[in-house]
């Protein structure tokens, strides 16, 4: 077999960390519930002596989840919101970390109104321009934190440019992947340190588990994870690491069909008298659109509309049948909801409107069922308006 690296993506999410078992063949990943293992002898062990630092099922994935975004190494939390909260663990009080501004609203809610308790400092700038990260650089700056395509506005950032700035100025740079998925963009090979997932979302894809990881470049940033994981404990179960091990073999065939239908729902969105809007990457009126062809090998499954008013949005969303009205993203459903009473509801109605999130959009995260389905569903819904 050709080493990992020279593997195709499909290739990796089958076998990278996922070989056959060695005690019995099994080609699944055992679950090994365990909550310690019996030792040799004082010091002597196999590698485990207790779950929350270590557990074989977490080592798999850990390992699989790493080759697939290019990393050295991979930390698995139990959410993706443990995973953000491991990151900025890093950080000490007094340091500073520019942010983009348009990130999902559990993100700013624990910087905010948690971090910010402990003397962590952040700004938040709008990430598609560089030139913003730059400017809002400080003595005490430690750290850039982007999400792109952002979430909901889906505006697109250059990865590459950032981490230009961040490199010339010392700084991580870490990028939440949840949307894109390493299928259709890889953050390291753009100059990222750091990868973040809510593998709740697209990695998972079934929508029957949370879960969070954090892709490392540098062992350092690995060893500093590995010690949160054991002192601060908020540590992936092996069950949801083994869910998420399962999701992860279809992940390239899954996100083919995100894909394709994700720019077809776009295209049909934007053509629909009911819809004042739409955001999505791969239309060609989208501001980034160049960008977006060029850094990511997909455009995905995420789609923002504007429907004009929250009477408007609730009309439509009442009346979907093959969609479901819902938070999170990224399953095999098609996934609905209303941004500003749901996933941005903490950013209050001043924070929503200082970056656009009105009342009447609606995000859709496009599933795998029959396209034509979920496109006579969105149809028959947005005529109720
Ligand atoms: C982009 C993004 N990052 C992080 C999170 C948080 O992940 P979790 O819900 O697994 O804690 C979410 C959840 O919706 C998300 O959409």
């Amino acid at each position: 077999m050709k080493k990992a690296k020279e593997l195709g993506f499909a290739t990796r999410a089958i076998h990278s960390g996922q070989e056959p078992d060695p005690l019995t063949g099994s080609v699944t990943v055992p679950i090994y519930p365990t909550s310690t293992y019996v030792q040799q002898g004082i010091g002597e062990n196999k590698g485990y002596e207790y779950s929350r630092v270590s557990n074989p099922t977490r080592t798999r994935l850990e390992q699989n989840l790493a080759a697939l975004e290019g990393g050295i190494a991979a930390r698995a939390f139990a959410s993706g919101m443990a995973a953000i909260n491991a990151i900025v663990s890093m950080l000490k009080a007094g340091d500073h970390v520019v942010c983009g501004n348009d990130l999902y609203g559990g993100t700013p809610r624990l910087f905010n109104q948690v971090m910010s308790n402990f003397g962590l400092e952040f700004s938040y700038v709008d990430t598609s321009e560089a030139g913003n990260v730059e400017s809002a650089i400080q003595k005490n700056t430690r750290m850039v934190y982007v999400e792109t395509p952002t979430n909901p506005l889906m505006g697109i950032s250059d990865l590459a440019a950032i981490a230009a700035i961040c490199h010339r100025k010392k700084l991580s740079l870490v990028v939440d992947n949840t949307f894109m998925s390493p299928y259709f963009q890889q953050p390291l090979a753009l100059g990222a340190d750091l990868v973040v997932h809510s593998t709740t979302k697209f990695l998972n894809g079934h929508s029957d588990g949370l879960g969070g990881v954090v892709v490392c470049k540098h062992q350092e940033d690995a060893d500093k994870l590995a010690f949160l994981q054991k002192a601060a404990g908020a540590i992936l179960s092996p069950f949801e690491g083994w869910l998420i091990l399962r999701g992860v073999k279809t992940l390239a065939a899954r996100m083919e069909i995100h894909d394709r239908s994700g720019r077809l729902v776009a295209d049909f969105l934007s053509k629909h008298k009911k819809v004042k809007a739409v955001l999505y990457p791969g239309l060609k009126d989208h501001p980034q659109h160049a960008l977006a062809k060029r850094q990511m090998s997909g455009f995905g499954a995420m789609i923002t509309f504007e429907t004009g008013s929250l009477k408007n949005a609730n009309k439509m969303l009442k009346k979907v049948r093959v969609c479901s009205l819902g938070e999170s993203l990224g399953g095999v459903e098609t996934l609905i909801s209303h941004p500003a009473t749901m996933t941005h509801s903490a950013l209050g109605v001043k924070g929503r409107k200082a970056i656009g999130i009105t009342d009447g959009l609606v995000r859709i995260s496009v599933g795998i069922e029959d396209v034509d389905d979920i496109l006579e569903d969105l149809d028959q819904a947005l005529n109720a308006i």
